[in-house]
Parts: structure tokens; C-alpha cells; sequence
């Protein structure tokens, strides 16, 4: 084959982390309950996806099983092309330094007895990325001084109560960065900070996401950190335990034609004039989110849904299928009309 027949490489290139029809089925007192429901999803090396949905739809669940912290009850999790339950123990081991979870709460994630110079350098003693504590203290430095804890020296004797919370979430951050991962799992790694400190460690963490060319699976409830940290990547909107729109963050955000990416946008409530065109088309018809155990027959959004139509939602689920070119939805009203292509005015990148 010659040089020009060659296929284009972002074409040809394996995904880093793949979702494949997984589901998980927890065994509940009200019965089986599908927190996640057969998604696909997948993360190429240096992206940045967002997986956005309100409480309980399953955010979590799924990245849990992303991160290999969970078995799916079915479906397959691959990382680099292989599944990783198929993996062999050093290989599981290899996959699980290489996919770093940063949770909602470092409070509750930084072991309390540790100062923060033992939490950043026992992962790096453990795992041979370096040796000797002179070695690991440097190291450990150079880690505090990425996550903008200066001066770092300062921090190593420190222990988690000693810190704000913003401080907590930055070591977080440096722990996960201590084994050189590929892809960072921030689950609303930013949701319980006061909003200053969210934006200066969103600020950070979009750094480091340029810096370091590490992928991103980047979990948040609300569509305007998505579109902050996401920008140039895609997002999911998840809803009940499926992924019901999908595509480049842009056309979500300013061209969203789910009925319940559209509602998410109305309940941003920062004034956002790139939002504003978005805002003000949908009435939610019901506030109340259904009970997983009692999940609503057809598209399970359809008691809630402005665009409801007897007989056409409530029938079957509607699948996630493309509705214009790169953005996808799980809507038979949208199926049906068309989305129709974003209008050259839009600023969509
Ligand atoms: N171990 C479990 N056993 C039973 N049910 C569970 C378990 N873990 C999660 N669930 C349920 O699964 C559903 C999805 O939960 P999940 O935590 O994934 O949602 P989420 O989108 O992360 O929500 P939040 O925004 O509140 O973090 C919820 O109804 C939750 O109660
Ligand atoms: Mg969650």
C-alpha cells in the first residue's frame, strides 16, 4: 500500500477505554434495578469525554466499571483494545495504574492517619516508580508543584484535616497523577467545592489535561462544567441508566435535540449567553424523576417529556441513533422529524 492509500490514523487507532453494551443490575428490597443499561461509550488516548445526567442516573455505576472497580452483569470493558476481565493479573495490574479515579470527596478518599508526603510517594515506592524516600520526596514535589500546592515542601508534613478542601482535592489529583496514567476518571471531582475553588481546580485539572495528554472520563451533573472542561471533546447525557444524547460538546451544548439535554440546559442557572438561545423551550410536564425499580414502559423520559406523544413514546425504548452528522439521541419524536444539520450561524466548533 502506498503512503497516499494509508488510512488516516485517527481512524485506524484504538480506542483507550471502551464501553460495550454494558449493563449492571443491582439485586435491590424493591427488586432488580438496571442503574446502567447497556451503553456504549468509548474514550480515545488524550480525549475528553463528559458524562453528564442528574443524581442516580447511573454516572457512577458506570465508571466504576470503566475504572475496573466493578464487574459489569454484562457487556464488555476493554482498555487498549483487550477486555479486562479477560485480562491476566499483571495485566489487570498494569490496566488499573493506568486508569486513576478521582472521587467527588477527597475527604473521604485521603486516608485521615497519612500525612500528605506518605499518600503521594507510598504508590510510587509500591510500584518502583522510583526508589529510595530522598528519590520519592522529590518526586512527591514535583507532583504537589503540578497541582499548584507551592510551595510543595510545605504540604509534604501536612495531613488531610490541615487542608481546605480545594488543598485535599489537589493532592487527590497528585496521587492519581503519581503512576503516569492514561486516563483520569474524575467523578464530580470539583461538586463539593465552594465555586472560586471550583473554578481555580477545574482551571488546574484543564491544564493538565492540555500538559500531559492524558484522557479524561469527566463526570458531572452540571452541563456547564461539561462545557468548561469539554469543550473539545464529546459528551454523553445520561438519563434513568442509558446514554440518551451523545456527540461533540459544542453541538450538545448549543444544539442539544434531546428533550432532556434541552431541559438540563434550562436548569443551568448561571446567565450564560452562549446558553441563552438553548434556555426557555422546555416545560418538564413532571419534576419527579421515576424509580429505577419502576421504570415508565417505551422511552423512559416520557412522562416528563414536553415533546410526549401517546402511542409513539410509551411503546418501545428508542435507540441512540445518529440524528445529524456526529450527534446522537435515543428520542422517537426526534428520529422521526430529523434534527436537521446545526445552521452555519450557530457557533458550533
Ligand atoms: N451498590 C448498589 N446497590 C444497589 N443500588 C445501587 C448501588 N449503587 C448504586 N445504586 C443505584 O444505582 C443508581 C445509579 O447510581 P449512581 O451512583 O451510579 O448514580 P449517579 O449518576 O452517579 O448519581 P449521583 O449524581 O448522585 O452521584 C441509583 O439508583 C443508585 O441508588
Ligand atoms: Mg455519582
Amino acid at each position: 500500500m502506498s503512503a497516499l492509500e494509508e488510512a488516516p490514523v485517527a481512524e485506524t487507532r484504538t480506542p483507550l477505554m471502551t464501553l460495550d453494551g454494558v449493563s449492571q443490575v443491582f439485586d435491590t428490597k424493591a427488586g432488580p434495578i438496571r442503574a446502567v443499561d447497556g451503553i456504549n461509550l468509548s474514550v480515545n488516548p488524550g480525549e475528553v469525554l463528559c458524562l453528564v445526567g442528574e443524581s442516580g442516573s447511573g454516572k457512577t455505576t458506570a465508571a466504576r466499571m470503566a475504572a475496573g472497580l466493578a464487574r459489569p452483569t454484562s457487556g464488555r470493558v476493554a482498555f487498549d483494545g483487550t477486555d479486562i476481565w479477560s485480562m491476566k493479573r499483571n495485566d489487570f495490574g498494569a490496566f488499573r495504574r493506568s486508569v486513576q479515579y478521582v472521587h467527588q470527596d477527597p475527604y473521604a478518599s485521603l486516608n485521615p492517619t497519612r500525612t500528605i508526603q506518605q499518600t503521594i510517594t507510598a504508590p510510587l515506592l509500591k510500584h518502583g516508580v522510583v526508589k529510595g524516600s530522598k528519590a520519592a520526596a522529590e518526586k512527591a514535589v514535583e507532583l504537589l508543584t503540578k497541582v499548584d500546592l507551592t510551595p510543595a515542601e510545605n504540604f509534604l508534613p501536612k495531613y488531610p484535616h490541615q487542608l481546605s478542601g480545594g488543598q485535599r482535592q489537589r493532592v487527590a489529583v497528585a496521587r492519581a497523577l503519581t503512576l503516569d496514567p492514561k486516563l483520569i476518571i474524575a467523578d464530580e471531582s470539583t461538586s463539593m467545592l465552594d465555586v472560586s475553588i471550583r473554578i481555580s481546580v477545574l482551571a488546574m485539572l484543564g491544564r493538565l489535561r492540555d500538559d500531559l495528554g492524558v484522557g479524561f472520563l469527566f463526570i458531572t451533573h452540571d452541563l456547564a462544567i461539561a462545557k468548561y472542561f469539554g469543550w473539545n471533546g464529546k459528551t454523553a447525557v445520561m438519563y434513568l441508566g442509558r446514554i440518551v444524547e451523545f456527540g461533540p460538546t459544542p453541538k450538545i451544548i448549543n444544539a442539544p435535540t434531546h428533550p432532556y439535554t434541552r431541559a438540563l440546559i434550562d436548569a443551568i442557572p448561571e446567565p450564560d449567553p452562549d446558553l441563552t438561545k438553548t434556555k426557555g423551550r422546555e416545560t418538564l410536564r413532571s419534576l419527579e424523576i421515576p424509580s429505577l425499580a419502576h421504570l415508565p414502559g417505551g422511552c423512559s423520559f416520557h412522562p416528563r417529556c414536553p415533546q410526549f406523544e401517546d402511542g409513539l413514546c410509551d411503546g418501545v425504548v428508542p435507540e441512540l441513533v445518529e440524528v445529524r452528522s456526529g450527534q446522537s439521541a435515543a428520542c422517537h419524536v426526534v428520529a422521526r422529524d430529523g434534527a436537521g444539520e446545526v445552521r452555519p450561524d450557530e457557533p458550533v466548533a
